[in-house]
């Protein structure tokens, strides 16, 4: 289904990678083990979307909620970022993957930084997919730090608008998401990419996440591109003729 530039295509993916512990529970382990098959549906799926000709891919790894999850298990998302570092780089940096890690780095240890710092730069200069990384993220938090550092610069508030707030949201040098992917089986945001996904179009599946792969994601860009996109505007092609209204000759009802 490679595709590259076709509307049909969403150019960027996010996901929120939902149901790790409830796939170790299932089979006896601790719920770090869930996280850890999740790295390896991770890699998969950025394969995927690369294949297909999905240009961005962004994906929820740690929440600014999660630091209320057990010890244990936030020690084990910690190193087990820097482990997927070391055993996915080199793969990811020849398969032309560009990683960004975005999210609040304050109260994150000084090796996680320096093993986001090495991937960055390993695979900065790689342009067939960017996959940004959601670490210590929350939608909220961005929209905060964006105020804050408008307020640094002395922003005249007449002078403020949507463009200059987004520039200064994290995600600031990718599209919005086209698609808004929850896997898992839960119906709702999280508070991820809460600015940014204002017209994503949204895909829940049950599917707990270490099962995801190639076949659900075609699930979801197959749901896609059923999609009638308006972005606020009247439909082109109404589905029920008699529900539309031209603009010129006002409803019945609104003079009864
Ligand atoms: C939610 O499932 C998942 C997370 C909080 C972590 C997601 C992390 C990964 C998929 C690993 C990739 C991470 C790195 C380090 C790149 P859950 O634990 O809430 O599952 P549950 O709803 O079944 O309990």
């Amino acid at each position: 289904m490679r595709e590259a530039d076709s509307p049909s295509i969403p150019r960027h993916v996010a996901i929120v990678m939902d149901g790790n512990g409830r796939w170790a529970r299932k089979r006896l382990m601790p719920r770090v083990f869930g996280h850890k098959a999740g790295v390896d549906a991770l890699v998969r799926t950025v394969r995927a979307c690369a294949d297909r000709g999905v240009r961005h891919l962004t994906v929820f790894a740690f929440s600014s909620e999660n630091w209320k999850r057990p010890e244990d298990e936030v020690s084990g998302l910690m190193a087990l970022m820097m482990n997927a570092v070391a055993k996915h780089m080199a793969a990811l940096r020849e398969e032309g993957v560009r990683v960004r890690i975005v999210g609040d780095r304050s109260g994150i240890s000084a090796g996680v930084i320096a093993s986001w710092d090495t991937i960055e730069a390993a695979t900065a200069h790689n342009q067939r997919i960017d996959l940004y990384v959601a670490f210590n993220y929350g939608g909220r938090w961005d929209i905060v730090q964006a105020c804050k550092r408008l307020l640094a610069e002395g922003v005249d508030p007449s002078t403020l608008d949507e463009a200059r707030l987004a520039r200064h949201l994290v995600m600031h040098e990718a599209p919005d998401p086209d698609l808004f992917i929850r896997t898992g089986g839960e119906l709702r945001l999280s508070n991820f990419l809460l600015w940014q996904s204002a017209y994503a179009e949204l895909h829940f599946s049950d599917c707990l996440w270490p099962d995801f792969d190639a076949g659900e994601l075609d699930r979801a860009l197959q749901a896609y591109a059923r999609r009638e996109r308006r972005f606020g505007r009247v439909t082109a092609s109404p589905p029920d003729a008699d529900a539309a209204v031209p603009l010129s000759q006002p409803a019945s009802f609104l003079s009864r």
